[in-house]
């Protein structure tokens, strides 16, 4: 009986977690890597993965949302001449928090293609 309880439980908690992930593209792009892509290829560079899982063990959303990125896949606009003055992704990746963004491939690790957005494709 015990068993039977559990599997039940298992079960619904699966479909809420069925119905989170299929409500749209915020919780889908909460936990994928996310792709900037709108200058990058146009200008002969590889599209950017933004590994959002990997920095939000470090950082609580806050951090970077609203004070840094806007909360909406695209919506922010970014080059490099910001990043190297302290923008974006360059509050951080510039020496003393993290790297310097000196190399391009680290960011630039995309496959050419891939558009804006979370990576998996669950738009
Ligand atoms: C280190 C900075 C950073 C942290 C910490 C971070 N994010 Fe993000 N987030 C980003 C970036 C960069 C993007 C992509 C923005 C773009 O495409 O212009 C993004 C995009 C998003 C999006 C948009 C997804 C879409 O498909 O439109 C959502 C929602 C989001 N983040 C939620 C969160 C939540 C919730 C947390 C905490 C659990 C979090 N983020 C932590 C940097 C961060
Ligand atoms: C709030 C600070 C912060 C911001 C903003 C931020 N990062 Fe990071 N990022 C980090 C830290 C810290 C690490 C972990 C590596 C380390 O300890 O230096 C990291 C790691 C990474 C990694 C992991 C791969 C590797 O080689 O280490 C990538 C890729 C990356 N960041 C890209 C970006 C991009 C692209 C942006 C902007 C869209 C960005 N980051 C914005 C702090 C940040
Ligand atoms: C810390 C991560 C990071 C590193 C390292 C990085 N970039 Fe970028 N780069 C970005 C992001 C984010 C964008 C915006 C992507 C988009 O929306 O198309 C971008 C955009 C660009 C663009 C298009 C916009 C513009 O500024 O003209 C070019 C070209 C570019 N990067 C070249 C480079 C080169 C060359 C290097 C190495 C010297 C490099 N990047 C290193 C994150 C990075």
């Amino acid at each position: 009986m015990r068993k039977l309880w559990l599997a039940l439980g298992l079960i619904i908690g699966l479909g809420g977690a069925g119905l989170l992930v299929s409500s749209g593209p915020t919780i889908a792009g909460f936990y994928a890597d996310m792709v900037l892509n709108s200058k990058a290829e146009k200008r002969g560079m590889p599209p950017v993965v933004f590994p959002h899982w990997l920095h939000r063990i470090e950082f609580k959303c806050k951090v970077c949302h609203p004070a840094i990125f806007e909360m909406r896949s695209g919506s922010n606009d970014i080059d490099m001449s910001k990043i190297i003055s302290g923008q974006f992704c360059g509050k951080c990746h510039n020496g003393t928090i993290s790297w310097k963004p000196v190399q391009c491939a680290r960011c630039h690790s995309g496959q050419p293609g891939l558009t804006t957005g979370p990576l998996l494709g669950v738009k």
